[in-house]
């Protein structure tokens, strides 16, 4: 299964920590932001990852994630000259997506629930477009999807100024492969962008989008204004320090999913052995 990452953009809204740092490199708590979807997306069954990233800042997620061999992943990076739209995702993966169906997270989202997994899964597995809803208090800054009395979606649109319920489209998307094609022919958006409700919207009148409900058990996180970050960083902190398990750990999802062996798992802790994160893994390994 293939997926892709949309981790770029300007970070407006978070400045003057986005000056010199991509805001998906921010840390939420105790990991990078990124960190949070792409675990998401090995969750759902991806292996063969395409990072989606500014040019500037290629290099810092080449530090990060190499080419994801340690964990088990294949991973990839294009870069997007500027933001134009998250729709730009599939001009920029097009080869990468060749004739396989993809999964799209945006590399700001952090979800968090029991059954994710195989509610992702899922999606990775669907057929057409598989979308995923979340009821919010204030959904004009969102996508939002509208449903009929039988659940099934009506309309989507991108930041309402009224909106016509409180679902609020997540950043995790699912599609065929026809989507590359999809993106080519939607027009750009009044303020100039390729967008991904705009995608979601032509495979709605086509009868191929499935709009999954994430109930009132999941969370899914903002971290787009300066509170949002931190109350995203107090979520993570509040219930890995409950548990003593962590969310988002990429080396804990490769591990336990059979990605790497326990010498593979061993071989990641040697350098950050010190670290609180590395003995969190030590720790794992112990316990088998
Ligand atoms: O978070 C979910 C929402 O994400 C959806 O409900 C909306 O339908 C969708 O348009 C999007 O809205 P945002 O206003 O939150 O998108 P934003 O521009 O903040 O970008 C989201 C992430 O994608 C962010 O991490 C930066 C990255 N990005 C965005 C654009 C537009 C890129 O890497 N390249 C881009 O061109």
């Amino acid at each position: 299964m293939k997926g892709m990452v949309l981790s770029g953009g300007s970070g407006t809204r978070l400045y003057p920590m986005t000056r010199a740092a991509n805001k998906q490199l921010l840390p939420v708590y105790n990991k990078p932001m990124v960190y949070y979807p792409l675990t998401t997306l090995m969750l759902a069954g991806c292996r063969e990852i395409l990072l989606i990233v500014n040019p500037q800042d290629e290099a810092s997620y080449r530090r990060l994630f190499g080419d994801g061999r340690q964990w088990g992943l294949e991973i990839g990076y294009a870069a997007q000259a500027k933001p134009g739209g998250i729709g730009e995702a599939f001009l920029l993966g097009r080869d990468f997506v060749g004739k396989d169906r993809v999964g799209l997270i945006l590399g700001d989202n952090l979800f968090y629930g029991d059954s994710l997994p195989a509610v992702a899964e899922r999606g990775a597995t669907g057929s057409g477009a598989v979308i995923y809803a979340y009821w919010v208090s204030d959904p004009s800054a969102y996508g939002v999807v509208e449903f009929d009395e039988a659940g099934r979606p009506m309309s989507i649109v991108e930041k309402p100024k009224q909106p016509r319920s409180n679902w609020a489209v997540t950043g995790l998307y699912f599609y065929d492969a026809d989507v590359c094609e999809v993106a080519r022919e939607i027009p750009r958006s009044a303020r100039g962008e390729l967008e991904i409700s705009d995608i979601n919207a032509h495979y709605l009148k086509e009868g191929r989008l499935t709009v999954e409900k994430l109930g009132r058990g999941y969370a899914w996180l903002d971290t787009g204004t300066p509170s949002n970050l931190l109350r995203a960083g107090q979520f993570v902190e509040t219930v890995e320090d409950r548990q003593g398990l962590q969310i988002g750990s990429p080396e804990e999802v490769a591990w336990r999913k059979g990605y790497i062996d326990d010498a593979g798992l061993e071989r990641l802790i040697g350098p950050i052995r010190d670290s609180e994160y590395g003995k969190y893994l030590q720790r794992l390994l112990a316990r088998g």
